[in-house]
């Protein structure tokens, strides 16, 4: 048992950082985040979006490695262990559940990406192929067994990274895909500001319009921002864990935040040149990427190609995410359940084919079932988006800055005192983790309550 643990390592630095950047880079980049720019006034939501990013984001990110490299094991183990008290344990255990709650509607978005890939593959899908999309979309979400069958091709993928551990399986898998998928949106990009009219896209992107910002536009980068980094559901205390004793905490957090916005903005010059060069209104919502983007694909010079190579990057990007979500369950039912790596991710893949299942009819079947006026997909995003992952990271702040305390916290960025960070940055640091992040959480809790 215990030389399995030993296993449970990142072989590298580097490794550690891919599978981070891994779980940061997912569907939030690519679906949700083009069309909250779209939603919120472009640029203005951009900037403020950045800000948060970095000055906010930044050190939770932080202070979750923190937590999980002291402490070790699986979340429940490391919040016991690095605060000394057996009620922090709760901190650990809600952080599952919110892998738990998003990995639920995670997976059933997963299955639409593979259904889309294979209809970007099968012939017919371009070369001006009038297709209605719109229907196209609606009519697959909303039957009942294929998209279940998608789910759990899906969920099956992902509990074959995972059972090959964590050097072989996560960490192996994400130094493959993340160059790959740099390169990916890279070409999806050149092709589509290259297109005719794509300038007022690149416009709409990078020149702010304040009046279309207003307080919910805050609160939609906060909760972005803590999404696309992973943030709230103790994704990073888990590979925190994993991470060489010797690595330099503050560098690879930069690192995974700097990349995780660097491919947002490649996800919207990726998406939204197409969307104006065509003529639509860039504040579709949801369906963006599967309704909007099909029907460009249709319609814009080799269109097919890079319908393939887009559904090929947003599977990638969802299952390197959905690896992580995933790994938080697994982890904490092998260390509360003293079970075995396999037989923890099968529990955890059936508790999901049963949870996906019910997300997925809630689009069909069980379309009628709301609870306070969205239906159960909506409202398990909802919940978790917007309460569990704020509460999760407000724990790790709380837990970090007031209990672990500023000297315990310097010794695990400088590594016991072997890595230079310079100390006014370890001061501001601590500061923010301490008291500006909690303001922050509480008050925008409070206020997106009224
Ligand atoms: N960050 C991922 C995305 O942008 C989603 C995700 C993966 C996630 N793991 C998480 C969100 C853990 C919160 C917590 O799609």
């Amino acid at each position: 048992m215990t030389e399995k643990k030993n296993k449970d390592a990142f072989s590298s630095n580097f490794g550690m950082i891919a599978a981070a950047i891994g779980s940061a880079i997912g569907l939030g980049n690519l679906w949700r985040f083009p069309y909250l720019v779209g939603q919120n006034g472009g640029a203005a939501f951009i900037l403020v979006y950045l800000i948060i990013t970095l000055l906010l984001c930044t050190p939770i990110l932080l202070s979750e490695m923190v937590i999980g490299r002291r402490g070790g094991g699986s979340p429940r183990g490391a919040y016991v262990k690095v605060t000394g008290r057996k009620g922090w344990g709760v901190a650990g255990i809600l952080g599952m559940l919110t892998c738990f709650m998003i990995m639920s509607f995670y997976v059933v978005v997963g299955g639409w990406t593979i259904r889309y890939l294979v209809m970007s593959i099968a012939p017919g899908f371009h070369r001006g192929a009038q297709i209605d999309s719109a229907a196209v979309f609606s009519g697959f979400v909303g039957s009942n067994v294929s998209p279940i069958v998608y789910s759990l091709i899906f969920i099956l993928l992902t509990i074959g990274i995972i059972n090959l551990g964590v050097q072989k399986g996560i960490e192996k898998t994400s130094k493959l895909m993340m160059p790959l998928l740099f390169v990916l949106i890279v070409l999806i990009g050149i092709r589509s500001v290259t297109l005719p009219g794509a300038g007022a896209g690149l416009d709409y992107l990078f020149k702010p319009d304040f009046s279309q910002f207003n307080f919910d536009s805050l609160l939609a980068a906060l909760g972005q921002s803590f999404f696309s980094l992973s943030l709230g559901a103790c994704m990073m205390v888990t590979y925190g864990a994993y991470t060489p004793k010797s690595s330099n905490l503050t560098k690879n957090a930069a690192i995974i935040t700097v990349s995780d916005t660097f491919f947002a903005l490649l996800a919207g010059c990726a998406i939204m040149p197409a969307v104006f060069a065509f003529g639509i209104n860039p504040s579709e919502g949801a369906g963006l990427v599967f309704v909007t983007l099909p029907q460009i694909f249709t319609q814009m010079p080799l269109g097919g190609l890079c319908a393939i190579l887009f559904f090929v990057t947003l599977f990638l990007a969802a299952i390197s995410s959905a690896v992580s979500l995933f790994e938080v369950m697994t982890s904490t039912i092998m260390d509360m359940g003293k079970a075995r790596r396999k037989t923890a991710s099968a529990i955890t893949a059936a508790i999901l084919l049963f949870t996906g299942s019910i997300c997925s009819l809630s689009q069909g079947a069980l379309r009628g079932i709301t609870i306070g006026g969205k239906n159960i997909f909506d409202q398990f995003d909802y919940v978790s988006s917007n309460i569990l992952m704020t509460l999760g990271g407000l724990l790790a702040v709380i837990c970090v800055g007031w209990v672990i305390g500023k000297k315990t916290f310097t010794d695990e960025i400088t590594a016991g005192g072997t890595i230079r960070v310079p100390r006014t940055l370890a001061s501001v640091l601590f500061f923010i983790i301490k008291y500006v992040a909690p303001i922050v959480i509480v008050t925008t809790a409070i206020s997106s309550i009224f």
